[in-house]
């Protein structure tokens, strides 16, 4: 059987961006590079771009061309040139992305309820007791309960699989590569406009000067560092199966080095972009009730579910601007949702040869299946404890494996050789630099730290 290639370069690129750009640029950004020092994240975040960033992306879509293969038929044939066994590594990074799958589908159903809520601010004043009480009812006097199904969040999340189900199904070139056509210049539009809107309000500016107003003081800080790495793994989706999958689906002839720069740059552009929109409401807010900007900033979920609508409630245009934003967090949701379940089809094809409508059917019908049990209060308890062992554990770990693997058992200098082969320009040594030493030790550092605060 053919494997299934994109139809175009800027399809293939727009899928790549649809997966990076995600729920991670609007809300996780914005928040980091306020906690992190403000304008002074950028000189860290930038440095994780160029040292880890742009590299991995690069062996990433190097291995996925090359091997033509999910992320466990690419290490398994890694593994075989060397004459051990390596496609577990693939179906680690494939488990990874199949639990941030059910995970990640239960916010992006709560952006669909709040859309349908933004419409006439349907959540009232009091917008934290409605998420996390009315909506969540994760109150004091509702128990606990894991299994019974809640309409109000499962509708939504099902939804969300459906589009993503029939996305994935129509295969790459007809589902995959035309959903991102479609979604993300409307993600980019919508943003725009959100933007153009609200820089013009009062106090927008200051909010503006909070996040970008450097705290150099914090710059020699471990602590910083560390989530401008995790940060940049996070968002650029690599290191859990997914690039490698899109990758293996690229023709013969493409330009390796010119497709990661371009991803890469788009993506940490569009976050910028997304900093700009959170702050310029936050100070918005802040100036309407005449508060410090600190005292509005909050992280977390908080942030889009809470502290947004709070805000919005005081937008001009509400029933405009309400929809818009929660339009587009869906749209970045759906987007990187789809990549997630193409890593896991894309193995489940490679592994069973079955069809891609099969594989699609049962990889879909299972996830769905699993995020309805836990779509209720119980549920999105573990959610959390989820979410925090995958970031900062289960996804360094395996990203810390990879180039290690790769760049001390394998000729580092192989993969920039292939990747320069098939390009217009060429990556120079430091990108043998930046795999081999800066990045392991990077990671190593932050899993050591992440892990002794999560045993303390
Ligand atoms: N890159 C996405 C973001 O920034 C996150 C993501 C996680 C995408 C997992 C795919 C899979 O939100
Ligand atoms: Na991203």
């Amino acid at each position: 059987m053919q494997r299934e290639q994109w139809n175009s370069r800027t399809g293939f690129i727009l899928a790549a961006v649809g997966s990076a750009i995600g729920l991670g640029n609007i809300w996780r950004f914005p928040y980091m590079a306020y906690e992190n020092g403000g304008g002074a994240f950028f000189i860290p975040y930038l440095f994780a771009m160029l040292t880890a960033g742009i590299p991995f992306m690069i062996m990433e879509f190097s291995l996925g061309h090359k091997h033509r293969g999910a992320a466990p038929r690419v290490f398994a044939k890694l593994g075989e040139s060397l004459g051990f066994k390596l496609e577990w590594l693939g179906w680690f990074q494939v488990f990874i992305a199949a639990v941030i799958a059910i995970y990640y589908v239960a916010i992006i159903g709560w952006a669909i309820s709040y859309f349908v809520f933004s419409i006439t601010q349907s959540w009232g004043t009091d917008t934290n007791s409605f998420f996390f009480n009315e909506y969540l009812q994760l109150g004091d006097n509702s128990p606990t309960k894991l299994g019974s199904l809640q309409f109000h969040i499962a509708i939504p999340m099902a939804i969300a699989w459906g589009i993503t189900s029939l996305a994935v199904f129509s295969g790459v070139k007809g589902g995959i590569e035309r959903a991102s056509k479609i979604m993300m210049p409307l993600l980019f539009i919508m943003v725009l406009l959100l933007i153009g809107r609200i820089v013009l309000l009062p106090g927008a500016l200051d909010g503006l000067n909070y996040l970008f107003r450097p705290d150099f003081s914090m710059i020699l800080d471990v602590k910083v560092w560390s989530a401008a790495y995790g940060q940049i793994f996070f968002t650029l989706s690599v290191g859990f199966a997914i690039m490698l999958a899109y990758s293996s689906y690229l023709p013969e002839k493409s330009d390796i080095n010119n497709n990661a720069f371009m991803t890469v740059l788009i993506n940490c552009g569009f976050s910028i972009l997304g900093g700009i929109m959170i702050f310029a409401v936050l100070g918005y807010m802040a100036a309407e009730q005449a508060k410090p900007i600190t005292d509005v900033v909050t992280s977390g979920v908080g942030l889009a579910f809470v502290t947004i609508p709070a805000a919005i409630n005081l937008l001009p245009l509400p029933y405009i601007l309400g929809p818009l934003f929660f339009l587009a967090l869906v749209v970045a949701g759906i987007s990187s949702h789809i990549s997630i379940i193409e890593a896991v089809v894309a193995a489940v094809i490679d592994k069973l040869a079955i069809s891609r409508k099969k594989a699609a059917l049962m990889v879909c019908g299972t996830g769905f299946t699993v995020s309805m049990a836990f779509s209720s209060n119980g549920g999105l308890l573990l959610l959390d404890l989820v979410d925090y062992f995958i970031n900062n554990i289960a996804l360094l770990t395996s990203c810390l494996i990879e180039l290690i693997i790769l760049t001390w058992l394998f000729k580092i200098a192989d993969i920039r050789d292939y990747a320069n082969q098939c390009s217009e320009f060429s990556v120079g040594k430091w990108f043998n630099l930046c795999l081999r030493f800066i990045g392991p030790i990077m990671l190593a550092i932050i899993l050591i730290k992440n892990l002794i605060n999560t045993l303390r």
